[in-house]
């Protein structure tokens, strides 16, 4: 069995981040989301993986490479342009060959792992399995039908839902969703859609079964999510102190700090994580905050956050939270005079002022 994740796309949701790198490389818990995808996937047991990378492929084969590190080996497959989730599938099919696969996509994350999904695919070999979730707002994603233990219909986003059943990121395929994906039309807004495929196989008699997530599991496109995802991540962490702590300061319930961080005169309460090379002076960092390595944080206070590598935040007299913000990202007080606000914000920044 092989595996393909989804890390190309546009990530609009989550701009100015993703103008210039990858959502499904943004931290979570200081760890790349991608990442939890392919330990859930080497966990079930499979190591062939192909990963669809578009614009920013340069910087996810940067932090993947050849996937030696995680136990899998990787193969690099391009989209030229998002097409749609089965154009990931249709240009797989060297890669797939016949073989039955999952396919994650990569900003999807779920708790609980992949694992008993693809045993109950191998017990029963359907020709597909779909991953769901009961949702509150299921306008939001694929919408799924189901009787008699069977999938009988599937809808992309739609207007009103004819269940509560989401299509989560994951699903298992064998070798006759290529027909499937060959034979369907791009849909309103110009995709090739999986959903229309897994349509496909079932008008076409083929046995399409769900399997239910009664777990936590995040499809991480939105700001929120992101920092819900961070939450529910820093939530499972145990404290770990490899970085230098001083005795002024203290760290209290659930906290990560890596190897090479310095924390000096601060509080830090978990759940919290606190990178390689991170610096926290004169500080408090509240929970579910993840500062990622390089860091700096100097005479201010964050909460309920994540900061990517090597900001410089100094001196900032409000508390900063609920906030994702990118690499190397200045933020800090000016002493002059008048008093003035000195922005360099990318296309599609937000600030939020008090
Ligand atoms: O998250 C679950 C939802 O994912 C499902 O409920 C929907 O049925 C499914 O269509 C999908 O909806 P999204 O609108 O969230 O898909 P998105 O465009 O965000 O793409 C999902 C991932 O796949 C993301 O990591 C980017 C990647 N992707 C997407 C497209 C369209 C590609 O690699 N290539 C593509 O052509």
């Amino acid at each position: 069995m092989k595996a393909l994740i989804l890390s190309g796309g546009k990530g609009t949701r989550l701009r100015p981040i993703t103008h210039t790198g990858a959502k499904q490389l943004i931290p979570v818990a200081n760890k790349p989301i991608l990442f939890y995808a392919i330990e859930a996937i080497r966990d079930a047991g499979i190591q062939d993986i192909g990963i669809i990378v578009g614009d920013t492929a340069e910087e996810v084969r940067n932090a993947v490479a050849d996937g030696r590190r995680f136990g899998v080996k990787i193969t690099y497959i391009q989209q030229d342009e998002p097409l749609g989730l089965a154009h990931a599938v249709l240009i797989a099919r060297d890669f797939l060959q016949d073989e039955s696969f999952v396919m994650y996509l990569g900003d999807n994350l779920i708790k609980s792992g992949i694992t008993k999904l693809v045993e109950q695919f191998k017990q029963e070999s359907p020709n597909s399995q779909i991953l769901l979730a009961h949702v509150k707002n299921p306008n939001q994603f694929g919408v799924a039908e189901l009787e008699d233990s069977r999938v009988i219909r599937l809808e992309e986003k739609p207007k009103k839902p004819k269940s509560d059943l989401a299509l989560v990121g994951v699903y298992m395929f064998d070798k006759n969703i290529h027909t499937a994906v060959r034979s369907i039309k791009p849909s309103k807004r110009g995709e090739l859609e999986i959903t229309d495929a897994i349509q496909w196989l079932i008008d076409n008699n083929f046995k399409v079964l769900p399997h239910i997530v009664t777990g936590w599991w995040k499809d991480t496109g939105k700001l929120e999510d992101m920092l819900e995802a961070n939450r529910m991540m820093l939530d499972l962490y145990e404290t770990d102190i490899k970085g230098e702590v001083d005795a002024n300061s203290r760290v209290e319930f659930k906290v990560v700090i890596e190897e090479g961080a310095i924390v000096k005169n601060s509080t830090i309460r978990g759940p919290a994580a606190i990178g390689s090379g991170a610096q926290i002076i004169n500080s408090y960092i509240g929970p579910f905050t993840s500062i990622s390595s390089g860091t700096q944080v100097i005479n201010s206070e964050i909460e309920h956050s994540i900061i990517l590598e090597n900001c410089l935040i100094e001196d900032v007299g409000i508390k900063i939270e609920d906030s994702l913000v990118g690499r190397n990202v200045e933020v800090k007080k000016l002493n002059e005079k008048p008093k003035v606000y000195r922005l360099l914000l990318g296309d599609n920044s937000k600030v939020g002022l008090p």
